[in-house]
């Protein structure tokens, strides 16, 4: 036995390495697959699905033992394994080095919420097309992002590395993703692998307890959470990791309709599946498997072609073959998934990390990357009297856990940042005013801290400040993975912290960082602005001292429900109006009701006795330091056939005193279906930047076949019928028109 614990017997002869040239992708990548195939031994091939962790000893890797590698930290290592694979492995197929570059490598961009707050797809999509030359750089060329669930739920703790609960929106940062990573730029001739995940709707996960069971009834998912799998599919993307959920029964690494009927044969997905870590066995936990060999054969059978670190493709493959219960051409097409991929991505022609490029990591213009993706992202969500931006020469007390706390700001799953790059609120502030001008008392000490100890030096420092800026929020270990929350207000002891500094009349602005919308409903009152900074990593800092001074106006919106209350939750923009909607200014707070209240449902809507009917702050939602009207919404016909399309535009007039970016937001309403339709759609948007004063014309073309869904037949169609559409800066207001679609 080595240390892998896992040697293929008897295949490696010095003869048959000698005889066989390394092949090389060009055209004709299924001809190159198959002769490959031809000449593999069934362990070879076994091999090829064997994705391991860590690394591996020569030996292993001269036999054919594996066809991946996660978590290989030391490029000199993973050079090194390359060597031995491509040089003296019997048919020299290059390895894949994998590594969760979720939002950047060293160079931390926000989490992947906070980029979807930036509505800014050519964005996203250089950085990460930057995160992939610093992972190359690092010996990485696969890496198992983006994420794409849909999430309406912020109590789950993976919302951070989500796109929030868009199916349009997802679906385009999805693209630009793939994209980043995949295109070949300069010294990066093959880009890197995406790998989208998690094969399906694990962000559905009950109650938002990670890992969880999902019920997502099969219209719902084909037209809500299977979108932006389907829009990175046919991006081409190379690689899908499968799900940990059981989705209506069956979990997803051995769902065959899922990783067979739909990727392939609907999407024409052509790349590889790799199930999550262990995934595969856990079906034994699951209940789907009564042994790893069943475990195996389900898998297998559903379309998994590579399992993750989980070792029952290894062991149980060879003895299902001999059975006859796998067929050996089950393997054959598993191995071709992988060799396909790996000939498409140019690894033969490519197998080596280019040298040289370790100055791509942390570069200059990396970091102004961050710095322009983390301004993007913030949101502003409240600004009464317009107290932001302050103005030059304002004294400011920096209060709060996440002023100077360089690991917090970068957030959730960044295993190969470093603290000391992190550039903090503190630190920009002290830099771009100078010291005088800022009185630093953090109040607490972490966000969970409940001390109230540094309470008095805070609310003195706020005292003899200007403004009081508090830094709030959760640390970067509150969300992500296995990190979810049942209690979203601010732990610990900062709301108390909020209301100490608030007494003393000092205007306060709260700066919320964190994985997850943050129930602020207790101190939102507290504050007079509140800027939503969803963890923004390296560059946290000088972004934030940017936009509270104006040298830029905020222009990031929300792409997720903001809620007012836990009890809320699920709570989505695009939802169902139901048989009874409830209506915000019928809301009586339980604490007025009349004392002998009469039970009725007569009157009455869908909505809680003790909570606001609407969330804090609606999907779309962002505030900017200039303001900006609509008008004349216009549409160049009143119906389109269901082929057709329409022009819609507006204009959009910046009548505030300060140059802003508007994102102007598209929403359609099918009113009568074949089945009921949600309230509204996001069906485009743009980002619209303007001077005081300026005007724009701005216009959008909608076609019809964007308002597809799937019908009562659950077939996807597009229905003839009546639409409302806005023009809008959010999912609840805008200007509105009405349209038809006919036959
Ligand atoms: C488990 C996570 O669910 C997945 O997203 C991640 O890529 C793998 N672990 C590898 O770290």
């Amino acid at each position: 036995m080595t240390r892998t614990g896992y040697v293929m017997a008897g295949i490696v002869t010095l003869a048959a390495f000698l005889n066989t040239a390394p092949l090389s992708a060009g055209d004709n990548v299924d001809q190159k697959a198959r002769e490959l195939l031809g000449r593999m031994t069934q362990q070879e091939k076994i091999g090829q699905l064997y994705l391991l962790n860590n690394g591996a000893d020569d030996a292993d890797v001269r036999a054919g033992c594996f066809g991946a590698f996660l978590n290989v930290t030391d490029p000199s290592v993973s050079d090194h394994m390359q060597r031995v694979a491509v040089e003296k492995s019997r048919l020299g197929i290059p390895l894949l080095f994998g590594r969760d570059v979720i939002h950047g490598l060293r160079t931390i961009y926000p989490i992947p919420l906070g980029q979807a707050c930036t509505w800014d797809e050519a964005l996203v999509r250089e950085a990460a097309a930057a995160s992939a030359s610093e992972a190359a750089a690092a010996g990485y060329n696969w890496t198992f992002s983006p994420m794409v669930d849909i999430s309406r739920d912020p109590r789950w703790g993976r919302i951070a590395e989500s796109f929030g609960e868009d199916p349009l929106l997802a679906s385009r940062m999805a693209v630009a993703v793939v994209k980043g990573y995949q295109t070949p730029q300069p010294g990066l001739p093959v880009g890197i692998a995406a790998c989208v995940k998690h094969f399906a709707a694990y962000g559905a996960a009950e109650g938002g307890r990670d890992y969880n069971t999902t019920l997502v009834p099969p219209r719902e998912l084909r037209d809500v959470y299977l979108r932006p799998y389907e829009a990175a599919a046919k991006a081409g993307a190379y690689s899908f990791m499968s799900a940990f959920n059981d989705l209506d029964g069956v979990p997803c690494t051995g769902n065959r309709w899922l990783l067979t009927d739909v990727l392939r044969q609907d999407w024409g997905f052509e790349g590889f599946v790799v199930s999550d870590w262990r995934s595969t066995s856990e079906m034994l936990v699951h209940g789907f498997a009564a042994d790893e060999r069943e475990a195996a054969k389900r898998s297998i059978d559903a379309g998994l072609d590579m399992e993750m670190v989980g070792r029952s493709y290894v062991e149980q493959l060879p003895g299902l073959i001999e059975s006859g219960e796998v067929d050996a051409a089950t393997l054959d097409e598993r191995v071709l998934a992988v060799l396909r991929t790996k000939l498409r991505m140019g690894l033969f022609e490519h197998p080596y990390r280019e040298q040289g490029r370790e100055g791509a990591i942390l570069s200059a213009e990396h970091l102004n990357l961050a710095l322009k993706t983390a301004l993007e992202s913030a949101v502003l969500l409240k600004n009464d009297s317009r107290l932001l931006p302050l103005a030059a020469g304002t004294t400011v007390a920096v209060i709060g856990p996440l002023a100077d706390a360089p690991h917090e700001q970068i957030g959730t799953w960044a295993f190969d940042s470093h603290d000391a790059d992190s550039r903090t609120p503190l630190a920009a502030l002290r830099g771009k005013l100078g010291k005088d001008k800022v009185i630093y008392a953090p109040g607490l000490k972490y966000s969970r801290d409940e001390s109230r100890e540094g309470f008095a030096a805070a609310v003195k420092a706020a005292s003899n400040a200007d403004v009081a800026l508090i830094f709030a929020g959760e640390e970067a270990m509150l969300s992500g993975e296995a990190h979810c929350r049942a209690d979203l207000r601010l732990p610990g002891a900062q709301e108390a912290l909020i209301k100490a500094v608030a007494a003393t009349g000092k205007p306060v602005v709260l700066v919320i960082m964190s994985g997850r919308p943050i129930v602020i409903t207790g101190v939102k009152g507290n504050a007079q602005a509140v800027l939503a900074a969803f963890h923004q990593g390296t560059m946290t800092g000088p972004a934030l001292a940017e936009l509270i001074f104006g040298d830029v106006s905020p222009s990031g919106r929300l792409p997720v429900t903001w809620p007012a209350d836990v009890g809320q939750i699920p709570l989505y923009y695009n939802h169902k109006n139901t048989g009874r909607p409830s209506i915000s200014k019928d809301f009586v707070p339980i604490s007025q009701l009349p004392r002998r209240l009469r039970q009725s449902s007569l009157g009455n809507t869908s909505a809680y006795l003790d909570v606001q009917p609407g969330p804090a702050y609606p999907f779309g939602y962002g505030l900017t330091y200039g303001r900006f009207e609509y008008s004349d919404l216009a549409l160049n016909a009143a119906t389109m056939p269901v082929d057709g399309e329409l022009l819609v535009s507006a204009t959009l007039t910046n009548t505030g005193k300060r140059a802003a970016t508007e994102v102007v937001q598209l929403y359609v309403r099918d009113l009568v279906g074949s089945v009921t339709r949600p309230v509204r759609e996001l069906k485009d948007f743009t980002r619209v930047t303007l001077a005081p004063g300026q005007s724009q014309r701005v216009s959008f073309t909608l076609k019809a076949a964007d308002l597809n869904f799937t019908d009562i037949d659950m077939h996807r169609i597009v229905e003839p019928g009546a639409f409302k559409l806005w023009v809008a800066p959010n999912s609840q207001e805008g200007l509105e028109t009405s349209f038809e679609v006919t036959p």
